[in-house]
């Protein structure tokens, strides 16, 4: 969507994953506040959403305004997007395209425009827009178009600029059509704070199957689904939305957190942090303040593209490579294998598929986990726990690697 938003996916805090609908003023404001003392205003997380649940049942019988829970938001939900915007962040707001929310609270459909005019006076900056309830109109890519449009438009005529959020689980092919009215796209059903369970629900892991809402959804459920789908995203579309972050929630070992985070970085996801940021380990912390890969995903590019996905002792190895707007390369292997993965060696030729002088050179290479930089030619050398992944950025050295063979022989 072109509303000069979202030039790179955006990254902040949303309360969902943590709390659910146990929100209010104050678990809103003391993420934001933590957010910005853990420094993660500074490192580019600069959005703070609030999600399902802020509101009262019904509308005001009056205006037919949506009314924020005077019991949750005591002093006005307007006074606290003002402390946020204080703090230097922005403001996310969450409704759904359907009758009601997902948790059953006034949804915007067939209430667009009075929504939008209100969430605009409130100034948001972002919405979430759901699909719960919608009233049968979905099946087809283009009755579900019409109903996101229908805020889109809605939105565009506020006049404020507001990030456009499609949450619609991938449905009716959503990746097909979302880019014309939005700036980014769910792509599967809810995450699920696992790495690769298979005995919960999603089946949706490949391009076309159905993905419902209610449907939960591991790591690499989501990075199965959303590698087919980078073709469809990038700076001048918008990104696929593999749901928010489940870091700090404590499903997953660390070594699963660095895939997690890794990939959501290397694939261009939204990057929403969904745990209690006051709460942080801080492992964790580290962990999503890493610059390096933070670089990678705020970087005007398309998205990594997956090479090649090989089994491997008990699960997979997966190669991924994607070029950065000044010429280096990003390089991302996913051990999805409960054994580790020793220095296996992963090809130029493999990384550099459609780029074959690439091959040729000698590439400074930098370990965006471990900082170990190097340089290598002809292939790297992957060493990767258990469900991790190790990333490198690649910067092309100025001699190729002819001249390093001669030189070193
Ligand atoms: C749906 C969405 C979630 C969350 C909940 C809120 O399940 O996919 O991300 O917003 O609704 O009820």
């Amino acid at each position: 969507l072109d509303n000069g938003l979202g030039q790179t996916p955006p990254m902040g805090w949303n309360s969902w994953n943590h709390y659910t609908c146990d929100i209010n003023e104050t678990v809103i404001l003391s993420n934001a506040k933590a957010m910005e003392e853990a420094g993660l205003l500074e490192l580019g997380y600069n959005y703070i959403v609030m999600d399902d649940c802020w509101s009262k049942r019904e509308r005001d019988p009056e205006t037919g305004e949506i009314v924020p829970d005077p019991e949750k938001f005591p002093h006005g939900i307007e006074s606290m997007i003002e402390e946020i915007h204080n703090m230097g962040f922005k403001f996310g707001m969450y409704s759904s395209a359907g009758k009601y929310t997902c948790a059953g609270y006034p949804g915007s459909l067939d209430h667009e425009e009075i929504d939008a005019k209100k969430f605009a006076d409130w100034k948001i900056d972002y919405l979430k827009y759901d699909n719960c309830f919608n009233q049968g109109r979905s099946g087809t890519p283009l009755i579900s178009y019409k109903r996101y449009e229908a805020m889109s438009e809605a939105l565009n005529k506020t006049g404020r600029p507001i990030f456009y959020a499609l949450c619609q689980w991938g449905e009716d092919q959503v990746w097909n059509w979302a880019s014309t009215v939005a700036n980014s796209w769910r792509i599967t059903g809810d995450i699920y704070d696992s790495f690769n369970r298979y005995d919960i629900r999603c089946p949706c892991e490949t391009y076309d199957c159905p993905s419902l809402q209610g449907y939960h959804c591991s790591i690499m459920n989501i990075v199965n689904k959303a590698a087919p789908l980078v073709q469809k995203t990038g700076p001048n579309s918008g990104w696929s939305d593999m749901d928010m972050l489940e870091i700090g929630n404590g499903g997953m070992t660390y070594d699963e957190y660095i895939t997690h985070f890794t990939m959501w970085a290397v694939l261009k996801s939204p990057i929403f942090l969904g745990n209690d940021v006051s709460n942080m380990t801080p492992d964790h912390l580290e962990l999503v303040s890493n610059p390096d890969v933070i670089a990678v995903h705020q970087d005007v590019s398309a998205p990594a593209n997956r090479m090649w996905k090989k089994p491997f002792g008990d699960g997979y190895v997966h190669l991924f490579s994607g070029s950065l707007s000044n010429g280096d390369w990003v390089v991302a292997v996913i051990n999805e294998a409960n054994v580790p993965l020793v220095e296996m060696s992963i090809l130029f030729s493999d990384i550099f598929i459609d780029n074959r002088d690439n091959t040729k050179f000698v590439w400074n290479i930098k370990d965006l986990w471990t900082k170990e930089t190097t340089t290598a030619a002809r292939h790297l050398t992957a060493d990767v726990a258990p469900h991790g992944t190790q990333v490198w950025r690649l910067q092309k050295a100025t001699h190729n690697s002819y001249n390093y063979y001669w030189v070193g022989h």
